[in-house]
């Protein structure tokens, strides 16, 4: 039986149902492949988080990092469920105010922001710019200056934690492009030269180690480390942070095999964490901030693809291909991402085979799925291909000029088309005669 996730069933036509809406319906109307969004398990996951740190009675802000996927109906869900985001461009900045995302709730990332995307925060009242290296530093300084302006800032730092994950989506260790490192000092240089600045209103540090983390292991690593070198900061400056931001990765479950703590259990283990080194080291209790973005969106994903071509190698492989892959769903090439899915339009009672899901891309790594046993399949079946929420349609591609898929949230029987598929008048639109 396939693994259903949030809303999803069966109905009685034996078609999946995802939020009330029958997919198959769903695929007539706004065509293949398509991205449906499972609007109360995005509530739920996002209302998960916050109530765990309320019941606990932690100061917290839960930050949803958009590159996990954003568009400006996103935007406005996260508004509705009093969520901050997370942005690593102007262009999420932009898209993110477009939403109705109130400036003050978005919270500025990057390893190399330019003088205009700064600028371009500072000018719309970003919240909260997080600011990652020296050169930084200098440009912002120089912005509010000019600008005649204040600006809430907090600072990222390595702390020199490895969390088991693969090695593209790692960020905690020393070896990073991402923040100020600890080991070497520049982390504290780094304090100085904040503080130092008038016009930076330092709130605290920040911090994240990875992507798609399974044990609370890292996290409590990376809070012992990061409340010891607070500590050496209070002693030496006088300083002392009003948030601790411990940014995101919480994992989440592609397949059968994967058995990721859940949101609240990560929450409840960072809260304690933090208490337990507080009291240690009488350090005053900060305010606690997360940035989850996979673990609010992944699993409310579910791509429908219609199956097309098949071929069978005798004794080699079972192949079939569906009418997308890696332009909309990069991660089984780029990160070896497992991923499962099962029939949509009907229920077999046909014995499983195994077989390859494959894209239709013009390369022999589009691959979507490796090995994977399904019914036999036919021309037509929609193929429904689960947890793909998160930097699937945000890290989308028109390799091959194919088109970007649709994008809908369905939620109590209702659907609403929140990115429309491209055109092909979308795909010359910038090319120049
Ligand atoms: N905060 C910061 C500073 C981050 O760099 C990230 C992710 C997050 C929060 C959210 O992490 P999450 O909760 O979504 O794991 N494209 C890769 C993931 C890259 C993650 C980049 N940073 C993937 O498809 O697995």
């Amino acid at each position: 039986m396939p693994l259903l996730v949030g809303t999803a069933e069966f109905n009685e036509q034996e078609h999946l149902t995802i939020g009330g809406c029958d997919t198959v319906r769903l695929a007539e109307k706004y065509g293949t492949p398509l991205f449906v969004y499972d609007v109360a398990h995005i509530r739920e996951r996002a209302r998960g988080f916050k109530q765990t740190f309320n019941s606990l009675g932690v100061k917290n802000k839960v930050i949803y990092a958009s590159k996990a996927f954003c568009c400006l109906a996103m935007y406005k869900l996260l508004e509705e469920e009093e969520l901050g985001c997370d942005v690593v461009s102007a262009g999420e900045i932009f898209t993110a105010i477009k939403g109705g995302m109130s400036p003050k709730n978005i919270e500025f990332h990057g390893n190399n922001k330019t003088k205009e995307e700064l600028l371009y925060a500072v000018e719309q009242g970003v919240g909260m710019i997080i600011i990652d290296n020296f050169y930084e530093i200098e440009l912002l300084s120089a912005i509010l200056k000019e600008t005649g302006k204040k600006q809430h800032v907090m600072f990222r730092i390595t702390p020199g934690v490895d969390a088991e994950t693969h090695e593209y989506i790692l960020t905690g260790q020393e070896d990073s492009k991402f923040g100020f490192d600890v080991n070497s000092g520049q982390a504290t240089q780094a304090l100085e030269k904040i503080l130092a600045d008038e016009r930076l209103i330092l709130k605290g540090a920040h911090c994240h180690i990875g992507s798609q983390i399974f044990s609370a292991e890292g996290f409590l690593a990376a809070v012992e480390k990061m409340l010891l070198i607070l500590n050496d900061w209070k002693k030496a400056f006088n300083y002392t942070v009003d948030v601790l931001n411990m940014g995101g990765g919480f994992g989440v479950q592609y397949t059968e095999a994967d058995d990721p703590l859940e949101p609240e259990a990560f929450v409840k283990a960072i809260v304690n964490a933090v208490k337990g080194q507080c009291e240690l080291l009488d350090y005053t209790f900060p305010e606690i901030w997360i940035e989850p973005g996979r673990s609010i969106i992944a699993e409310a994903g579910t791509t429908i693809y219609t199956v097309g071509s098949q071929k069978v190698i005798p004794d080699v492989r079972h192949y079939v291909s569906v009418d997308g892959g890696m332009g909309d769903n990069i991660r089984p090439a780029l990160y070896d991402a497992i991923y499962d899915g099962f029939l949509a339009n009907r229920i077999s009672k046909e014995t499983p085979e195994e077989m390859r899901i494959v894209g239709k891309y013009c390369e022999s790594g589009d691959i979507l799925i490796k090995t994977i046993e399904l019914p036999p399949l036919k021309p037509e079946d929609l193929f429904a291909m689960t947890s793909t929420g998160a930097y699937g349609y945000s890290m989308a591609n028109n390799y091959n000029r194919n088109l970007k898929p649709a994008v809908v949230f369905v939620e109590n029987g209702q659907d609403k088309l929140v990115i429309r598929r491209e055109t092909y008048e979308d795909l010359i639109a910038l090319d120049c005669e």
